[in-house]
């Protein structure tokens, strides 16, 4: 093999000099809490709140501690009780089951597709078998599902629906942004999403009832009045009692982090795509690796590239590639590991999960992190140093 990268390719993308500049301003201040007794005047995380409603032209949104935090929220905001049950398509992430173990639902995993998400007629049996009365659609690796029959069949089955936008930051499907789908969305900050701040999530919604439930569960005290993006005092007065403070509202410091950083967006989500655009058309030419399907309607922003390995020998392939500076991630391993796992790996979840359909094509799924920074001929590098271990391997 000839190919080599050198390059660590999970080095998040720094936060720009402004947000360094907004974070050293707000440390001097000492109001690193996001409520100030006094009044909140200037609060970051309450014009992070407006800015990035507008942004999702959302009515509210709230600023919390993590994506799996927004998620949690969000469907407690919406209803979710304990014992209820909750669809989840069946590729995502841990905290995305995690979210709804704390939330003491049951989850009833649906099927998805080779295009990696949810598969419309699973979803339609699913509904009409076991009269769940929500769907967490997880728009897992930044694949959109087909959203136009998702929502219809919400519509059908008087299903709300959350999304989980945790990689979906700026995309859309049908020219509507992923977000503005369902009842109240879920976004993460966390380092390897398109905003860097750590740790930090952000719910839309424009439900009022949501957007207070949440605000007051967040952890607002009885300063929700310093929420900008919020809605009227008497919806306030109508839940204030009724909701538990679960601390888990935003830090004013992560706040400033993240706010310098939303312009940044659609250049970001850009060169993200070149990278992943120019990755993908040099493994498309390989036999052995096949690219989930895109249809038009998907603008997606992918920050990592996921492609179907053929044959028996993908453990060897993964082998080869770590050795040449590219850890690949495998689906279909036996064991969760790093960040990765699948629903057989989440034994918690209980009930009749069997998503066969699912188990098949995740079988053969690898999955890369694609770094911002990554130039085009690392791009190139990368993507030889995968083909080149699928020929040293299956020659
Ligand atoms: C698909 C998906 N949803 C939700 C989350 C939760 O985000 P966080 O790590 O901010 O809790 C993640 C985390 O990486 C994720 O990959």
């Amino acid at each position: 093999m000839r190919a080599r990268l050198d390059l660590d390719l999970a080095t998040p993308e720094p936060p720009p000099q402004a947000s360094i500049d907004a974070a050293i301003r707000l440390l001097k201040t000492g109001h690193l809490f996001r409520y100030g007794e006094m009044g909140g005047e200037g609060n970051e995380a309450a014009k992070l709140e407006t800015e990035f409603a507008a942004m999702l032209g959302a009515k509210y949104c709230i600023a919390v501690n993590s994506g799996g935090s927004a998620i949690f929220l969000a469907l407690k905001a919406a209803g979710v009780q304990p014992g209820d049950k909750v669809m989840l398509n069946a590729f995502t992430l841990a905290p995305v089951p995690g979210a709804l173990q704390h939330l003491g639902a049951e989850t009833v995993l649906v099927d998805i597709n080779d295009r990696l998400v949810i598969d419309p007629d699973a979803l339609r049996s699913r509904a009409a078998q076991n009269g769940a009365k929500f769907l967490l659609q997880s728009h897992m690796r930044g694949h959109i599902g087909d959203m136009d029959k998702v929502s219809e069949i919400c519509a059908e089955f008087n299903i709300k629906m959350i999304e989980d936008c945790a990689h979906t930051m700026g995309a859309t499907w049908n020219g509507t942004q992923t977000g503005c789908f369902g009842v109240a969305a879920a976004f993460s900050s966390q380092s390897f999403k398109q905003f860097n701040t750590g740790e930090g999530g952000l719910i839309v919604t424009d439900n009022a009832d949501i957007a207070v439930r949440a605000i007051l569960m967040s952890g607002s005290y009885m300063l929700y009045e310093q929420h900008a993006a919020a809605p009227s005092p008497d919806v306030f007065e109508r839940w204030k009692g009724q909701c538990a403070n679960h601390s888990m509202r935003m830090s004013a410091l992560t706040a400033a982090i993240l706010r310098p950083q939303l312009p940044l967006l659609a250049a970001r989500n850009k060169r993200w795509r070149e990278i992943h655009d120019r990755i993908a058309n040099r493994l498309r030419r390989h036999q052995m690796l096949r690219l989930p399907h895109r249809p038009q309607a998907e603008d997606y922003t992918p920050t990592s590239i996921q492609f179907f390995l053929a044959g028996n020998k993908i453990e060897a392939v993964l082998e080869q590639s770590a050795k040449h500076g590219v850890p690949i991630k495998f689906f279909g391993g036996d064991k969760a590991i790093g960040f990765t796992s699948r629903s057989p790996h989440w034994e918690y979840i209980s009930g009749d999960q069997q998503v066969s359909q699912s188990e098949r094509v995740l079988s053969s799924l690898c999955d890369v992190r694609l770094p911002l920074g990554l130039t085009d001929q690392q791009a190139d590098i990368l993507a030889d140093v995968i083909t080149e271990s699928v020929d040293a391997v299956i020659p």
